[in-house]
C-alpha cells in the first residue's frame, strides 16, 4: 500500500521505516531539511537500537523515501500524522500546533478515499474536531485515530509487533478499518488484537495507558518513601507485590522516577484536558503522581548532599547516566540530567557520563563536565550517583571502582546494584527505599 508519514521525529521516522520494511511503499515528510537529509542517507537523527538497520534496508529496497515537500503525499492512500504534541509553554496543556498544521498542509493533496490517520498523542476531542476539518475541506478523505504505544529503546520491535492495535473511526466507517487492516496485515496475521472503537475512546486509550504506567511508578515510589522511614526494602516489596498476577512486577521499579518526552507531559496534558471538560477531580490524583515523581529527584539530590557531609562546593560528584532511561539518547525531562544539573547548581564539581546521551545533554547544559569514560568519571569522586540503569553501569565492579574514587559512597538512584557486594567492597551504599 502507498503510505505517507507526516512528521519524521521519533515516532514518524520509526513508523515510516517499519512500514516500508513490512512491504509498503512509504514517503516520510518533515519540515526539517536537515532531518530529511540524514534520514535519506540512512542515518537516524537519534539513537534507537535496530533503527539504522531497518532504515538502510528499507531505503535500499526503494520502498522508502523522505522529502520536505508535502505535495509528495499525493497518491498515498493512508496518511499517518506523527508530529509531536509537546507541553505548551507556560501551561500543562498539549501544544496542538504541529498536528493542526500537518492536517492543514495535507488537505490540498488529499483525494477521495484517502484516510488520514492520527498517531500523535492528543487531548481527547481533537480527533472529532479534525474529522470536521477534513470533512469541510470537501477532499473526500476521512479521519481515523490509531494511537501509538511504542517505547523508546524498543521502538522498532513495538512498531513491528505491537501488543494491540487501536482504531478510532467514525461510526460505520468500514473503509478506514479495512485500510488499517491492510497496513497492519503482518501483525494481525501474527495474532495482534485489534480494538475498533470511536475517536474519543481511541484517544483516551493512549493517555489512560500512560497515566496508568506513571501512576504505577509513582505508587511504588510512594512506597519507597514509606520504606525510608520504616526500614523496609521497597525492592523486596515490589517483588512480593509483583507475584500477584493482578498487580504484576513490571513498572514497579522504585528509583529516581519517570521522565522522557511522554509520561510527564502526557499526565499534565490529561489533567489540563479533564479540567477543561469540567472533570478535573477525576484525574486530580495525577497531580499527586507528578509530585511524588519530582520528589524522588530531590531525594537523590538530598542523599548526595548528605553523603558529602553537607559541603557540596567544589566536591567532585560522578553522575552515571543522563538519558531518561537506558538504550536511549533522549534527555527530555530526564530525572538523571535533572539531578546532575541540580547538583551543579549547588556548587558541586559534577562530571557525568552516559553511553549515548552526552551530546544532547551538553547542548542543553554546557555547565556540566562530561566524559565518555567511566573510569575518568569515577576518578577522585567524593560521591557517585547512578541515575540511568545502563547495563554498563549496573555491571561496574565495585572493587575496581573503589580503587578510583576519593570517597567510596554511592547513591543508587535506580536500585540496580547489589548493595551487599558494594558494601563488601568498602562502599557506603544508599538505595531509594532500601536499607
Ligand atoms: C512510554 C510508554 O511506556 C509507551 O507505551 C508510550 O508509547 C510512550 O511513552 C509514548 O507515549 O510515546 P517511554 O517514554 O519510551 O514510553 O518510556 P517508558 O519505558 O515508559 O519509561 C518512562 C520512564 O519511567 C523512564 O524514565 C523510566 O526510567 C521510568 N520507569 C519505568 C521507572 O522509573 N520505573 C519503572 O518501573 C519503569
Amino acid at each position: 500500500m502507498k503510505i505517507s508519514v507526516i512528521g519524521c521525529g521519533y515516532l514518524g521516522a520509526v513508523h515510516a521505516a517499519a512500514m516500508a520494511k513490512l512491504g509498503h511503499d512509504v514517503v516520510g515528510i518533515d519540515v526539517d531539511a536537515g532531518k530529511i537529509a540524514q534520514l535519506s542517507d540512512g542515518r537516524p537523527p537519534f539513537f534507537e537500537p535496530g533503527l539504522p538497520e531497518i532504515l538502510s534496508s528499507a531505503l535500499a529496497s526503494g520502498r522508502l523515501r523522505f522529502s520536505t515537500d508535502i505535495a509528495e503525499v499525493a497518491g498515498s492512500r493512508v496518511h499517518f500524522v506523527a508530529v509531536g504534541t509537546p507541553q505548551r509553554d507556560g501551561s500543562n496543556a498539549a501544544d496542538m500546533t504541529y498536528v493542526d498544521s500537518a492536517v492543514d498542509a495535507l488537505l490540498p493533496h488529499l483525494a477521495p478515499g484517502d484516510i488520514v490517520v492520527g498517531k500523535s498523542t492528543v487531548p481527547v476531542g481533537s480527533a472529532a474536531r479534525l474529522a470536521g476539518v477534513i470533512d469541510e475541506s470537501g477532499s473526500g478523505a476521512v479521519l481515523a485515530w490509531n494511537p501509538e504505544f511504542l517505547r523508546e529503546g524498543f521502538a522498532v520491535l513495538d512498531t513491528m509487533s505491537p501488543d494491540r492495535l487501536v482504531y478510532g473511526v467514525a461510526s460505520g466507517d468500514d473503509t478506514a478499518v479495512a485500510a488499517l487492516n491492510e497496513v497492519y496485515a503482518t501483525a494481525i496475521a501474527a495474532g495482534t488484537p485489534v480494538v475498533v472503537t470511536d475517536f474519543a475512546t481511541a484517544e483516551l486509550v493512549k493517555v489512560a495507558a500512560n497515566a496508568f504506567l506513571a501512576t504505577k511508578i509513582s505508587f511504588i515510589n510512594a512506597m519507597a518513601e514509606i520504606a525510608e522511614v520504616t526500614g523496609a526494602d521497597v525492592t523486596q516489596l515490589a517483588d512480593a507485590l509483583g507475584f500477584d498476577n493482578r498487580i504484576g512486577r513490571r513498572f514497579l521499579n522504585a528509583g529516581v522516577g519517570f521522565g522522557g518526552g511522554c509520561l510527564p507531559k502526557d499526565i499534565r496534558a490529561f489533567t489540563a484536558r479533564a479540567e477543561e471538560l469540567g472533570r478535573g477531580e477525576s484525574v486530580a490524583f495525577l497531580k499527586e503522581v507528578d509530585q511524588i515523581n519530582l520528589r524522588r529527584r530531590q531525594r537523590v539530590v538530598d542523599l548526595t548532599v548528605h553523603a558529602l557531609g553537607s559541603v557540596v562546593n567544589e566536591k567532585k560528584v560522578a553522575v552515571l547516566g543522563l538519558a531518561f532511561k537506558p538504550h536511549s539518547d533522549d534527555v527530555r525531562d530526564s530525572p538523571a540530567l535533572d539531578v546532575a544539573v541540580q547538583l551543579r547548581g549547588l556548587g558541586a564539581n559534577v562530571i557525568a557520563t552516559d553511553p549515548q546521551a552526552i551530546e544532547n545533554s551538553r547542548a542543553r547544559h554546557p555547565q556540566i563536565a562530561y566524559s565518555a569514560d567511566i573510569a575518568e568519571t569515577l576518578r577522585d569522586a567524593d560521591a557517585v550517583v547512578l541515575v540511568t540503569e545502563w547495563p554498563e553501569f549496573a555491571g561496574i565492579d565495585p572493587v575496581w571502582a573503589a580503587g578510583l574514587v576519593r570517597n567510596p559512597t554511592i547513591i543508587d538512584g535506580r536500585n540496580k546494584l547489589d548493595a551487599a557486594a558494594w558494601r563488601a567492597a568498602g562502599w557506603t551504599y544508599h538505595g531509594l527505599g532500601r536499607p
